[in-house]
């Protein structure tokens, strides 16, 4: 139950994809170093939080909700965790999660989950924090959970945790495709070890020509440096990934690969329309098909304590 005049804060994180994910020999830590070049998605999950007379977590939002923990597991209640450690004081919250981003699909929807976590409840709270010191509690609760908080595009090295902001001019137009499963994280990281002959998993850095395809308006010649070391892994675990590819190349998409860990695939479009004709290919064939683009957005606050006061 909510507190009688306490207002919800609201905020909302991106979804991301890898334009290019590669991945290492795990460190003794079972952590993979990876090279990795982030792009935010404009698909965002929610999370709105409101101080409450006991902690409650409610799910909302279309498609599978069913692989989101609701009790203490779920990562949000990590950063509220990390966020009450630092104010010194831990009241209860009632939090509710809008998802739009696919469930463990490869999309950092968790992750995203966490990040809007941190900004509301530091506004919530009115805890204080800087954005330098928001991104360094966010790596402390999962390796994706940086990006999501800055967005746009980036490239990630370390656990994906280091990163650096890159500035793309253009928009990249795409369609998501999810699959009816879930892929855990960790047994993808750990099928890529186990097709792996020994001694194998070198991280290439990215190369400074690499780097210019990146941030360039040539998406013919981002269509070249794509690629993803998890997807033979994905590709292992859940053969009707090859099916997600195989439709949007029969579609006409310029370009497929794999979303982070999977199983979620994206197809790279043109332009808009080139999207809504591959989508439209996609959806009368019996598959799914999310329109996107890509944003030069991160995690951010969609209803502050004022705003929310002024509502209410
Ligand atoms: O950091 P996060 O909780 O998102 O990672 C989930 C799991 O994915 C880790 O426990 C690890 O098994 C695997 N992982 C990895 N190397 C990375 C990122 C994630 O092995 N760089």
């Amino acid at each position: 139950m909510t507190s009688a005049f306490s207002p919800a804060v609201t905020a909302t994180a991106p979804a991301k994809i890898n334009l290019i994910l590669r991945v290492g020999a795990p460190d003794e830590s079972g952590y993979h170093p990876l090279v990795t070049v982030f792009q935010a998605v404009d698909l965002w999950d929610e999370v709105a939080i409101v101080s409450a007379d006991a902690d409650s977590l409610v799910i909302e939002g279309a498609g599978n909700l069913s692989g989101v923990p609701t009790d203490r597991t779920n990562i949000v209640w990590k950063a509220v965790d990390a966020l009450a450690h630092v104010r010194g004081l831990r009241e209860p919250l009632a939090i509710t999660i809008t998802k739009t981003i696919p469930v463990a699909g490869g999309m950092a929807g968790g992750s995203a989950d966490a990040a809007a976590t941190l900004v509301a409840l530091n506004e919530l709270w009115q805890v204080g924090l800087t954005s330098p010191q928001i991104l360094d509690m966010a790596a402390t609760l999962g390796a994706d959970v940086p990006f999501s908080l800055l967005g746009g595009t980036a490239l990630g090295e370390g656990r994906g945790d280091l990163l650096t902001p890159l500035i793309r001019q253009q928009p990249l137009h795409l369609v998501v495709v999810t699959a009816p499963l879930e892929l855990s994280t960790p047994r993808v990281y750990k099928t890529l070890d186990d097709l792996r002959a020994e001694g194998q998993g070198t991280l290439t850095p990215l190369s400074s020509s690499e780097l210019d395809v990146v941030i360039g308006d040539d998406v013919g010649e981002l269509i070249g440096v794509l690629s993803n070391d998890l997807q033979p892994a994905a590709l292992k675990m859940a053969p009707i990934v090859q099916k997600n590819l195989d439709v949007l190349s029969e579609a006409g998409a310029l370009a497929h690969l794999v979303s982070g860990s999977g199983p979620t695939v994206f197809g790279l479009c043109v332009d808009a329309t080139h999207v809504a004709d591959v989508a439209n290919f996609l959806l009368q064939r019996g598959f799914s098909a999310t329109p996107t683009t890509s944003t030069p957005l991160g995690a951010r606050l969609t209803s502050s304590l004022s705003s929310a006061r002024e509502a209410h």
